[in-house]
């Protein structure tokens, strides 16, 4: 099963977070296959942003709101009648996380729960709520084995256990509220790091590589060593969207679903900057950053093999040509290129029929 343009066509879609990097890449793809975004985000994140530089509030609705503002939220809920909602916004920074941690536990974790109340209230159209949550939501024991959907949730650091308390809060509400077949289907994603053009994030990798080269100034690199599982943004996004038609067409998959990287595609950072310095005209220079830096959990791998047998799923974009795309993206912004066409021409290659597996 892939993604079906004729399910979302004119479909109506509540999108949470379509301001951030993820959000704008997918209120971008909901929009060119036809259907009836409306946004919901306290404000747009980052400056410059790919919302703005995209120019995706053109294409859809977009509520300015607050998701630890109940009202505001079933509101929203109310006014954009959906039949799908996808649940993206977040305080989605690990680091940010330390400095302002209350502030990530009222949004990400009672974010979620005013959300789930205002579908349980005011969702009356609604049969599919995906909550996006991560791959830090597992208790990380350290090991090499790739975690599995059941696995116990926790996390170190203030972002990691506030998503493993949004996906238990998505657990009660699924079990307390959502249990009737022809009620709404709830489930949730975990999904790592993604890379992909117009990420401007703080302290993310790829985002700093890239802020330096359009600069043209020396990028500071932490943990050069370390391994991460990284992925482009457009292969979680295409589970996403996976994962509500088949929410639409069945009960059956509410339920958490992990969509992480090939094995092969987890590689050290030092490697990643240097593949985007070959890739960037004139190279990219770089320093060690070496700290102090706060705890950083090692690296964490998915089993996502749930979601490969049932959803039929698999990530079409492999590591290096994600590479490639993304320092292709930021060369055309450079260039002057019009960023909405690129960034639609880039959802459009990863959705041609050839585009396969890797
Ligand atoms: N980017 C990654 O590598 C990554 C990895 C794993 C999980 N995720 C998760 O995916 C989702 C999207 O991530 P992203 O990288 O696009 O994040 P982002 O920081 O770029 O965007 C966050 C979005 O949430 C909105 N937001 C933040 N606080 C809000 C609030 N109180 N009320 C309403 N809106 C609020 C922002 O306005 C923005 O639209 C998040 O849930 C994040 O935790 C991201």
């Amino acid at each position: 099963m892939g993604v079906d343009p004729d399910f979302w066509r004119g479909r109506r879609v509540l999108l949470t977070g379509h301001t951030g990097f993820k959000g704008a890449w997918l209120a971008l793809w909901l929009q060119s296959l036809g259907a009836r975004v409306t946004g919901f985000s306290k404000d747009v994140p980052t400056q410059p942003s790919l919302y703005e530089l995209a120019r995706v509030r053109e294409g859809m609705d977009s509520v300015t709101g607050d998701v630890r503002d109940h009202e505001q939220v079933a509101a929203a809920v109310a006014q954009a009648a959906p039949e799908i909602v996808i649940h993206m916004a977040a305080q989605s920074l690990v680091r940010r996380s330390f400095a302002q941690p209350r502030e990530t536990y009222e949004t990400n974790v009672m974010g979620t729960v005013n959300l789930l109340d205002a579908v349980r209230v005011q969702g009356k159209e609604v049969r599919a709520v995906v909550n996006v949550t991560s791959d830090k939501c597992y208790e990380n024991r350290e090991w090499e084995w790739g975690y599995r959907e059941d696995e116990p949730m926790g996390g170190h650091d203030p972002y990691s256990s506030s998503k493993g308390a949004a996906e238990l809060v998505t657990d009660a509400y699924r079990r307390s509220f959502f249990a009737a077949p022809d009620g709404p289907r709830v489930a949730s994603a975990r999904a790592g790091n993604v890379i992909g053009g117009g990420d401007w994030g703080e302290d993310r990798l790829l985002p700093d590589v890239m802020r330096a080269a359009l600069a043209d100034e020396t990028v500071r690199v932490r943990n050069p060593n370390s391994i991460r599982p990284w992925q482009h943004v457009l292969n979680p996004l295409s589970g996403y969207l996976v994962l509500a038609q088949a929410l639409w067409d069945s009960p059956a998959h509410a339920g958490g679903w992990n969509f992480g990287p090939p094995e092969q595609d987890a590689r050290p950072v030092g490697a990643i900057v240097q593949r985007a310095g070959e890739l960037w005209p004139g190279g990219v220079r770089c320093t060690l950053d070496d700290g102090p830096h706060p705890h950083e959990a090692r690296y964490l791998k998915l089993d996502s093999s749930r979601a490969r047998q049932r959803l039929g799923w698999a990530p079409v974009i492999g590591l290096d040509s994600a590479i490639e795309q993304t320092v292709r993206w930021y060369l055309a912004l450079k260039a002057g290129k019009d960023m909405r066409e690129v960034t639609l021409e880039q959802i459009e290659s990863c959705s041609r029929p050839a585009a396969g597996p890797v």
